[in-house]
């Protein structure tokens, strides 16, 4: 059998990988540490392990439309106007199998063959890929000269006639970055005069600390609003990874295209799982804020644990669930490691710590290590890191 040339170019996640080995450790009896998934340990709000429940018993267990209930798509809607003061139309909101889905469809629906797509490495393992499956050029602005904060300026002279879209992740995943308010505002407004889409990934959103909430970038520049996709979802801070489901909102010619898309991949996303995030948009936000208060104090555990090895350079994240550090004083030739990717195997066959390369984020000689686990696990975690690197 011979598979096509974009799938047999296309990376797996490391993210995923890396996970399944941890796993794979784990079932041979081994006591894993895993610092691999971007996944809160929390169970799901009752609030929407209620509606789902719900749905099941009333027989809510049928194919909805591709775009999903148009309650939901209102919730989701009710929550950017709650949240930010911006107000979407249901025809201007879709949801799917997780913002993952989403970005996928946005990428189908922007992307022709040979299109450019900016990205601010350090970056998130899948926007790569699915660019590129689309057989379009991931063009990329590497931000760590400027502490992995995008520079409007440098974005700017990325742009050719070829750019279709830039993708902004902010709070970042890896780097826990949240990007300053003059940088995101100078980034849309040089998305806008260059007619370029904005795909805003904001599924760390809730995810900040020291503030609650940081400006939208609409807010900044409302006018960019027709160049707009933001991409959200409920499984990091609802704590619901495993329901599967993100939505986007937009302006409706690309979230029309992208229903249709999915009309013909998934149709739409688990019913359930609908009702489930209509009970966590509508219902949960108690839980939200205790989620996001507990991983603060494993934010500040981890950073006092981490600045306690020695030759390990660690940048300070004010978001999401993950430390990103740069170990290159510690690889390189003539050096016990030669990478990132040599580094991470290594750990996690002999201290059964698991940890992600940072050649994953298209940042090689760093490591990402995700907080989204207990106490005593970050503890043990940072202990068997530092007697690895001592
Ligand atoms: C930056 C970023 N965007 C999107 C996603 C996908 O989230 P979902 O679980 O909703 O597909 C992730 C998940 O790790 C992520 O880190």
């Amino acid at each position: 059998m011979k598979l096509s040339e974009r799938i047999v170019r296309m990376a797996p996640s490391a993210t995923t990988a890396m996970a399944a080995k941890a796993k794979e450790l784990k079932d041979q009896g081994r006591p894993v540490v895993s610092f691999t998934t971007g996944e809160p340990d929390f169970n799901s709000p009752k609030a929407a392990r209620d509606y789902a429940v719900r749905a099941m018993d009333e027989g809510q267990t049928h194919y909805t439309v591709n775009a999903g209930m148009k309650e939901l798509r209102q919730a989701a809607a009710d929550y950017y106007e709650r949240h930010f003061g911006l107000r979407y139309g249901v025809n201007e909101v879709i949801t799917g199998t997780g913002a993952k889905q989403l970005l996928y469809e946005a990428m189908g629906c922007l992307v022709n063959p040979g299109d450019e797509v900016i990205l601010f490495a350090p970056a998130w393992v899948s926007y790569f890929e699915q660019v590129r499956l689309f057989d379009g050029v991931p063009v990329i602005q590497d931000t760590q000269a400027t502490g992995c904060i995008p520079d409007p300026q440098q974005f700017e002279k990325l742009i050719t006639d070829k750019t279709v879209a830039v993708v902004l992740n902010n709070p970042n995943n890896p780097t826990g970055m949240v990007y300053p308010h003059d940088v995101l505002e100078k980034i849309t407004r040089i998305a806008l005069k260059h007619g370029i889409t904005l795909i805003n990934d904001e599924i760390y959103e809730r995810l900040v600390y020291g503030v609650s909430f940081t400006p939208h970038l609409l807010q900044l520049v409302p006018e960019a609003r027709d160049f707009v996709l933001n991409i959200n979802g409920v499984s990091k801070s609802f704590a619901m990874t495993g329901w599967r489901l993100g939505y986007a909102l937009g302006p409706e010619k690309l979230i029309k295209a992208m229903t249709s898309m999915q009309g013909h991949i998934t149709s739409n996303t688990s019913s359930i799982s609908q009702w489930a995030a209509m009970g966590a948009l509508k219902e949960s936000e108690e839980d939200v804020e205790r989620m996001r208060k507990v991983f603060e104090q494993r934010r500040a555990l981890v950073l006092r644990l981490l600045a306690d090895i020695p030759g390990l350079s660690v940048l300070e994240p004010s978001g999401a669930f993950y430390v990103f550090m740069d170990l290159s004083a510690f690889l390189g030739e003539g050096k016990k490691w030669a990478t990132d990717v040599d580094f991470c195997e290594a750990i996690l066959k002999e201290k059964a710590l698991g940890l992600v390369p940072g050649t994953a984020f298209l940042s090689p000689g760093h490591v990402r290590l995700s907080y989204s686990c207990s106490e005593e696990q970050i503890v043990e975690g940072v202990r068997r890191l530092k007697e690895f690197l001592a």
